[in-house]
């Protein structure tokens, strides 16, 4: 598992010839496909622009929501790292390698500092993958291809890191960024015009919008305009009707974390099986959580999803939303568990909303992503979605529960 997570996020260097083999996207490519969007404007596409005049609730909060938020183009709003002067350095242990970020005029740029060497690189920031939830990696563009900046941001705790995979103290600005990246953080980056030459093209449609997992909605909108009076959504996709594998599916194109593919990227539809476009993991890859983790994979081993056969993703989470707190989450136990008879009801007392997430789906440290801070450890954590029994974990809710009452 660890070899999968660190290979999701370590991105080939640079050969010129391998660059077509890298460079492959689905039939009719990426977003460019007719079933995919709409020719989009570079950049202020706002997600679900065509649906709000019908489904205005909807489009409003979904536009606030991470999947919304995951790419933009770079500019003071959306990027999150910090360039004042005192905040701007990345100091390697290698002895006068150092990264400093500056913001010039409305543009925001890296630059790896060799003393040694007297050599020294800048590069533009371009474009932002990440909300910022935790944190942002950055990309800029060469001669139509995206490159991975070799520093990333973490926004909880305010610090410039090494982007995941790179090592410490080196200066590398040549891992090129493949289309499955962007599958997963994008709506659609199709390929320039000719196919022959391998290049991205400007076309491209940042943020998840709602054609990921509705399909192109372009006939649906069409057929709606014109027959204001029918009530009964026609010529799109509703995961909501799907069978449960094919529900999950939808979610796992991007949850599964890092899997082999069999079709080019881009070319999955939600509906599809997905396992003919990406090869299934093998039950002996236990996963962890973890940035790039495996929610379906964790899920699939709790006797929740085993023992409900209508349990999916959307149980629990409405994806139309910005998240809500672990309380909310907690109601939606009770949507199949009663807490009157919990084995624990008396020791747990009032913690037993609050904490009920805390003790079944307990926090994982992230291995995918290590911070190197000479006087302080830190870590990232992630959610388990193998909801279980956790003794240890319990007890140690139930520890800092007598430690610090509640007012
Ligand atoms: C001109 C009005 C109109 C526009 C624009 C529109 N829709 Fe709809 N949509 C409807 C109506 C009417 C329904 C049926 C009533 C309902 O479920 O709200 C519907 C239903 C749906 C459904 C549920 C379908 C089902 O099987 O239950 C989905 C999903 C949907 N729309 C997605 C979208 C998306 C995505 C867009 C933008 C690409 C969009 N709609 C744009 C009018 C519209
Ligand atoms: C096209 C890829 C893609 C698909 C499809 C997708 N996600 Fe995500 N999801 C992401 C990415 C990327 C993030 C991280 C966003 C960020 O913070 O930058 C994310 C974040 C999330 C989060 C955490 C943020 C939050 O809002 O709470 C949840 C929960 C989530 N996804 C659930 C789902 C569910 C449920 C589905 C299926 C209905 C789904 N996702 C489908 C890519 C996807
Ligand atoms: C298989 C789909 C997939 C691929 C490929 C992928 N990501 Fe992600 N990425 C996700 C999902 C899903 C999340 C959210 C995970 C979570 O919160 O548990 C995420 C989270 C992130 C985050 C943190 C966002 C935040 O604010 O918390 C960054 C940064 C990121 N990815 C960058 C990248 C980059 C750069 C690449 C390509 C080099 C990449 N990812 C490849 C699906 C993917
Ligand atoms: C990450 C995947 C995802 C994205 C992105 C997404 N939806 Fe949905 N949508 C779903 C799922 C899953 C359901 C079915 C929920 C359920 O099981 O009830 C759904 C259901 C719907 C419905 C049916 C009515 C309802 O509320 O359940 C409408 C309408 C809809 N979506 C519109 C949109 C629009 C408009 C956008 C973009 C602004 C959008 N969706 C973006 C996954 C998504
Ligand atoms: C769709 C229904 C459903 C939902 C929602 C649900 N569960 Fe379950 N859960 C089940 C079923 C069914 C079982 C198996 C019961 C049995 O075997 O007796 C189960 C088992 C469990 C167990 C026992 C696990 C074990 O390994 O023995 C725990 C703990 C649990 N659930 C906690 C939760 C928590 C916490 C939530 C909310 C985050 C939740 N469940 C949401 C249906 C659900
Ligand atoms: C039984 C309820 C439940 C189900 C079912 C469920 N989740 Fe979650 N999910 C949660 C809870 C609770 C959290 C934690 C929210 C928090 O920490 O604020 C969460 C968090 C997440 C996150 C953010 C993880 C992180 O640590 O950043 C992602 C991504 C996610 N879920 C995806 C999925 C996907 C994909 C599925 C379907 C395979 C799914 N979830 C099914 C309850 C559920
Ligand atoms: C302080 C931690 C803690 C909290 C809070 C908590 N649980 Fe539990 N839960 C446990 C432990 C520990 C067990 C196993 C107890 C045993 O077997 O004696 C358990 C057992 C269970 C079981 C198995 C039931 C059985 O009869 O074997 C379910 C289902 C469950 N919890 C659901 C929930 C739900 C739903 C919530 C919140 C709404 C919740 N729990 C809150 C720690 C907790």
């Amino acid at each position: 598992m660890e070899r999968q997570l660190s290979e999701i996020m370590t991105l080939p260097r640079l050969l010129p010839g391998l660059v077509g083999a890298m460079l492959v996207w689905g039939a009719g490519g990426g977003g460019g496909s007719p079933r995919l969007s709409r020719p989009p404007a570079r950049g202020v596409t706002p997600p679900g622009g065509s649906c709000r005049a019908c489904h205005q609730e909807i489009v409003d909060s979904f536009v606030k929501t991470a999947h919304a938020r995951t790419s933009a183009e770079a500019t003071a709003r959306s990027v999150k790292g910090r360039f004042a002067a005192g905040q701007n350095m990345l100091r390697t242990r290698a002895p006068g390698v150092y990264f400093k970020m500056e913001r010039r005029g409305a543009a925001f740029y890296e630059t790896g500092v060799d003393t040694n060497h007297g050599s020294s690189r800048a590069e533009r920031i371009d474009l932002v993958i990440g909300s910022g939830r935790r944190g942002q990696t950055y990309l800029y563009w060469r001669n139509g291809l995206l490159f991975e900046l070799p520093v990333s941001y973490l926004t909880g705790m305010r610090e410039w890191i090494n982007s995941p995979g790179y090592r410490d103290g080196e200066i590398d600005f040549g891992r090129l960024i493949v289309p499955r990246c962007l599958e997963c953080h994008t709506t659609s980056f199709p390929p320039a015009g000719d196919a022959r030459v391998r290049r991205y093209s400007r076309a491209y449609v940042l943020g998840i919008s709602c054609e990921k997992c509705h399909g192109d909605g372009r006939r649906h909108v069409e057929y709606h305009s014109a027959h204001p009076a029918d009530s009964v959504g026609r010529y799109i996709l509703n995961p909501g009707t799907f069978s449960r594998d094919r529900k999950v599916d939808t979610c796992a194109l991007c949850h599964s974390g890092a899997r082999d593919p069999k079709r080019p990227p881009f070319s999955y539809r939600p509906g599809e099986p997905l396992d003919d476009y990406l090869v299934p993991l093998s039950d002996r890859d236990v996963p962890t959580p973890d940035v790039h983790g495996n929610q379906i994979g964790l899920l699939r081993r709790s006797k929740c999803f085993r023992s409900s056969p209508g349990m999916a993703c959307s149980t629990c989470h409405d994806v139309h939303q910005p998240k809500p707190d672990l309380a909310w989450f907690a109601q939606k136990c009770l949507g199949c568990h009663q807490v009157n008879g919990h084995p624990g009801a008396e020791q747990i007392g009032a913690r037993m909303m609050t904490s009920c997430i805390d003790c079944h789906m307990p926090n994982r440290r992230s291995r995918a992503i290590e911070i190197n801070m000479p006087t302080r450890r830190l870590a990232l954590y992630y959610r388990s979605h193998a909801i279980g029994i956790y003794p240890e974990v319990a007890a140690a809710v139930l520890r800092s529960h007598t430690e610090q009452p509640d007012p």
